[in-house]
């Protein structure tokens, strides 16, 4: 079995290196860019890859939906299995390439698309085969776990540690896809997908931005609640169906969440027979997550096979999942779910009841319409 690489950015550089390392020949890399240390490898042109039989394994790590979407399915096609570190593409198109890998008798496997470096979803899945997994939650972005880290620590501005995670590499492109939340969405509907067996799309994820957290939150929530906060994203199954968020998040000061600093994640899923298992380390970076990338490759080679999951229809309800929440805002608002208030100079704090996921969700936009810094966080006791 030959293998193939598209793309040859960080994680392509890097799982390049790893399979190379560890005795597994690339015979193709596609990139545009001009790489003179790859050689005849290196090509421009997909159908090289695509009419080439003894390629039977491509990596994608192209990123973003086009041209990586065209060129898996075009893999897929020509019966080649196909592993992709992308979270974009999956979260996007799961259905459409789970059901050609089907057609065609090959596999498509992701581990690398959420948690980086952390054999989280390949672990899930394992768990997910004789389990009932009820709950997955985590810290799935680096960039906003090192700004919360920053602001509790030391004190840093918000703005001013976002700059410092750009400029080290943590944040994407657009680093609003990492503090409004887009990035753990994807990695909590991908896991969720996992744990649940079914198809979750990253529109099915209520978000809550980090943006609008201001050090007086940090204070109230450190100094006056005793806890700390973490921007989390959660699956949860519950009667009705999964529910699928992601918070900002008050914890225990002792809870295990707590204690993971700098740009580090930490992932966790609850099983009916297992417990809790928790999977920490680096979720991005070149090594990390290129080598989480070449081992979905060499799985392959050895034979692992089989398709990630098959999904079945279980619907996304976050009426279905309860939890209180703590408030700041500057707004006239007073509901009855309010649980405790407190005003500190122009601010109200508010502690919740408990109140459903979508119900928050609802009234947090007739908030935020009267105060657009208001700032959300959920509590997980
Ligand atoms: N920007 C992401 C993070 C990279 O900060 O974790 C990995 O998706």
């Amino acid at each position: 079995m030959k293998i193939a690489i598209l793309g040859f950015g960080v994680v392509g550089s890097g799982a390049f290196e790893v399979l190379e390392g560890a005795g597994y020949e690339v015979k193709r890399v596609l990139d545009i860019r001009p790489h003179e240390e790859l050689g005849d490898k290196l090509t421009s042109n997909y159908d090289d890859i695509l009419n080439d039989n003894e390629i039977s394994v491509v990596a994608e790590a192209i990123g973003g939906l086009e041209p990586a979407h065209t060129f898996v399915v075009k893999a897929l096609k020509a019966k080649k299995h196909v592993v992709s570190s992308n979270k974009h593409l999956i979260c996007t198109y799961y259905e459409e390439l789970h059901a050609l890998a089907m057609e065609n008798g090959v596999t498509i496997r992701f581990t690398s698309s959420a948690g980086g470096g952390i054999p989280w979803l390949y672990n899930l899945r394992r768990s997910a085969r004789c389990d009932e997994i009820n709950k997955i939650m985590g810290i799935m972005n680096g960039t906003t776990n090192f700004i919360l880290d920053a602001m509790i620590s030391d004190g840093s501005d918000f703005d001013e540690v976002l700059k410092e995670a750009q400029r080290l590499g943590y944040a994407e492109a657009n680093p609003s896809a990492d503090i409004d939340g887009l990035d753990t969405a994807r990695k909590t509907a991908i896991s969720s997908s996992i744990a649940f067996n079914t198809i979750i799309k990253e529109e099915n994820v209520d978000i809550f931005s980090l943006r609008f957290i201001k050090k007086c939150d940090i204070d109230y929530i450190t100094t006056r609640l005793g806890m700390t906060v973490r921007y989390l994203g959660f699956g949860v199954k519950g009667e009705g169906g999964i529910s699928a968020f992601v918070e900002p998040t008050c914890l225990p000061k002792n809870a295990l969440e707590s204690n993971v600093t700098k740009n580090n994640n930490m992932i966790s899923l609850f099983g009916r027979d297992v417990g809790r298992l928790s999977f920490f380390g680096q979720g991005a970076g070149k090594y990390p997550t290129g080598s989480s990338l070449a081992q979905d490759v060499i799985d392959i080679v050895n034979g692992s096979c089989e398709l990630e999951f098959a999904p079945c229809d279980i619907k996304v309800d976050n009426s279905a999942c309860q939890r209180r929440y703590y408030i700041r805002t500057s707004a006239n608002v007073n509901y009855d779910f309010f649980d405790k208030l407190e005003v500190i100079d122009s601010n109200k704090y508010i502690i919740t009841k408990n109140i459903t996921v979508s119900e928050m969700h609802r009234v947090a936009n007739e908030i935020r319409a009267l105060d657009e810094n208001a700032f959300f966080a959920g509590i997980e006791e």
